[in-house]
């Protein structure tokens, strides 16, 4: 996992429970003196430990973390790469544009990114249907970057997984309903 995903993390946890709360997370699940860099990788175990610790310290389970920490994500990846995202004039147009358009980027930025597949139709005007497939079964942390999306463009998105990874599914599917407020 890349840096710029770690650093994301730290910034929520930094945010909500403060400073020392991220250097015992640190102390605890990586290596002494561990700095993240945006464009570098990390062990995949060490986001799921350090994710996991938030989850206990808040008292909220796994899949909750993640995804709120995906919704916040989404802010961080934007700060991070404003042309991207700015290159979307909606919503649903960023949401179909994730897997060719918007990852392809970031494989053009980053050395060997670990990326999901994810593939997303317009079934009608406010249906998105996705489907994510990776080895990493991060799909709530793709659901938090689906409300992220929304709030940034001020849409109004409810999810529905209908299909897990985590039920042995060989991939997640989650419908998108979402409605532009003022028509
Ligand atoms: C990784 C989904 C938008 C850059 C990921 C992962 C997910 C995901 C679930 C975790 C890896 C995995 O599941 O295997 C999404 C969704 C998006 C979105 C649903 C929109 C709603 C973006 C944007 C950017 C971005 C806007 C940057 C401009 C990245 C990067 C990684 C990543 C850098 C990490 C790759 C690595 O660690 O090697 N994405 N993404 N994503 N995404 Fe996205
Ligand atoms: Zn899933």
């Amino acid at each position: 996992m890349k840096g710029v995903i770690f650093r994301g993390l730290e910034a929520l946890v930094i945010e909500k429970c403060g400073m020392a709360a991220w250097d015992d997370l640190l102390e605890k699940n990586a290596p002494e003196g561990r700095v993240y860099i945006s464009a570098e990788s990390y062990p995949d175990e060490e986001i799921v430990g350090l994710a996991q610790d938030v989850a206990t310290a808040l008292s909220m389970s796994m899949p909750e973390v993640l995804k709120a920490f995906g919704e916040y994500l989404f802010s961080h990846l934007k700060a991070r790469h404003p042309a991207i995202v700015d290159s979307f004039n909606s919503f649903a147009d960023l949401i179909i544009s994730i897997d060719k358009v918007i990852h392809v980027e970031v494989a053009k930025l980053y050395h060997e990114p670990n990326l999901p597949e994810i593939d997303a139709q317009i079934i009608e005007d406010g249906f998105i249907l996705m489907r994510y497939n990776s080895k990493r079964q991060l799909c709530m942390c793709a659901e938090g970057l689906i409300f992220g999306a929304a709030a940034h463009y001020g849409v109004d998105a409810k999810l529905n997984h209908a299909q897990c990874m985590h039920d042995g599914f060989d991939s997640c599917l989650i419908e998108i309903k979402y409605e532009t407020p003022h028509g």
